[in-house]
């Protein structure tokens, strides 16, 4: 999403569509805004102007600076047109095919997507005719998102709230992004493993589990059915994910084989402990026992038995290496019959554990390495699934 259009029209959360501009302009999109007259008086278009950059249309056609501006110039260079909020009465219009403002005369001329987020009290969202205007925009070809619930601005409660704008444009990029795998069923582990030593004490690392639910909102977005297994993290599980918390390493074993027979594809990027206190003390270790030494016993590797029984399914695994990554990323992706393997260097800056970006190669079971320069874990994701389609 390059340039986007936004469409505004004339509601009380008219002034949401300034947040939501920033949103797509914070996404590096550039933000052209153009108002039906009544959004004008809810509004300022200076607002949009000093927020955009540009000036926010409101007329059919206008002289500034000599430069005549017409509808189908905006539209030469958009990727994507969102009207949000739209209201009733322009939902009335576009659904009917009047163009008797800007905004409906660039929807009938629109050739890219249009996303339209209807915004108004709970009664009119209800009745029939806008339930059939709405349907009618569908039937165009329109991406509708359903409206939120709750306090409207006339005091009453209902759907009909204009959502979110991170929501609006996370609705966006998903309605967009293209279902390529559809019909996958998908298992994605994330995050760190907690083996406990005594009630309040655990072995772990800093995982932070970004990189399994990146990846996991990737492919739900691409259209795969996906269940994330993760161990403890801050994040939220994706929108649309069925997500499993684990703790330990033996209970992600449990969950992921509960999960194996119907999968096509693994992604296993959980940072696994490869080992467990042999004891897990029943009462809190005190500091007078003075020397504490521990005993470990080795953890069930989940991905080498996840090889064992690949029959079809495609498994990629993830390996964090301090030292000639490479060579020991592909030792793995062999030993654990994997199909891809994603490898990084956790002495290079930028990459690996708790941070939002990551500088990994992807290694095939020949041995060729792909080396990707440093990139936020969002983008890397889709990157990743990029590789994965092609083997699927
Ligand atoms: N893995 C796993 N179960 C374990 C350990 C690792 O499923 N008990 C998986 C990880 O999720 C990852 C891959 O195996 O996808 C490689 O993990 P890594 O810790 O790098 O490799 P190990 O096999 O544990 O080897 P080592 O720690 O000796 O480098």
């Amino acid at each position: 999403m390059k340039k986007v259009i936004l469409g505004v029209t004339g509601g009380i959360a008219a002034y949401k569509a300034a947040e939501l501009a920033r949103v797509f302009m914070r996404s590096g999109a550039e933000v052209q805004v153009v108002m039906t007259p009544a959004a004008s008086e809810f509004i300022a278009p200076l607002t949009f102007q000093t927020l955009t950059g540009y000036p926010a249309y409101t007329e059919m056609y206008t002289e500034r600076s000599r430069e005549k501006i017409r509808h189908i110039d905006l539209l030469s260079e958009a990727d994507l047109l969102v009207i949000a909020p739209a209201s009733a009465n322009t939902i009335a219009k576009m659904a009917r095919g009047f163009a008797d403002n800007l905004l409906t005369a660039l929807y009938l001329a629109a050739e890219c997507p249009v996303i339209v987020v209807p915004s108004m009290n709970v009664n009119m969202l209800k009745h029939p005719a806008v339930r059939e205007n709405i349907a009618q925009l569908c039937r165009h070809g329109c991406l509708v998102m359903d409206p939120d619930e709750g306090e409207l601005a006339c005091g009453v409660y209902g759907s009909g709230r204009m959502p979110d704008p991170v929501d609006i444009y996370k609705f966006t990029r998903a309605a967009l992004t293209p279902k390529d795998f559809k019909d996958i069923k998908a298992i994605v582990t994330a995050g760190p493993t907690r083996e406990p030593l005594d009630p309040v004490r655990f072995l772990s690392n800093p995982s932070s589990g970004l990189m399994g639910y990146s990846l996991a909102r990737a492919l739900s977005e691409r259209g795969a059915e996906v269940t994330l297994i993760s161990g403890p993290t801050h994040l939220s599980p994706p929108a649309g994910v069925k997500t499993l918390m684990v703790n330990t390493a033996e209970e992600m074993y449990r969950a992921v084989f509960d999960n194996y027979e119907n999968c096509h594809l693994v992604f296993k990027a959980a940072a696994v402990s490869d080992f467990r206190p042999l004891y897990e003390k029943g009462e809190k270790v005190k500091k007078a026992d003075a020397v504490y030494t521990l005993e470990l016993a080795p953890n069930q590797d989940i991905l080498l038995e996840m090889g064992k029984r690949k029959g079809s399914r495609l498994l990629i695994g993830f390996a964090a290496e301090t030292e000639e990554a490479v060579e020991n990323a592909h030792d793995k992706l062999l030993r654990k019959n994997l199909d891809l393997i994603i490898v990084n260097n956790l002495k290079e800056p930028g990459a690996g554990f708790a941070v939002s970006t990551n500088r990994v190669s992807i290694i095939n079971r020949s041995g060729e390495i792909e080396k990707l320069p440093l990139m936020e874990k969002e983008k890397l994701a889709h990157h990743i699934l990029d590789r994965a389609a092609e083997l699927l």
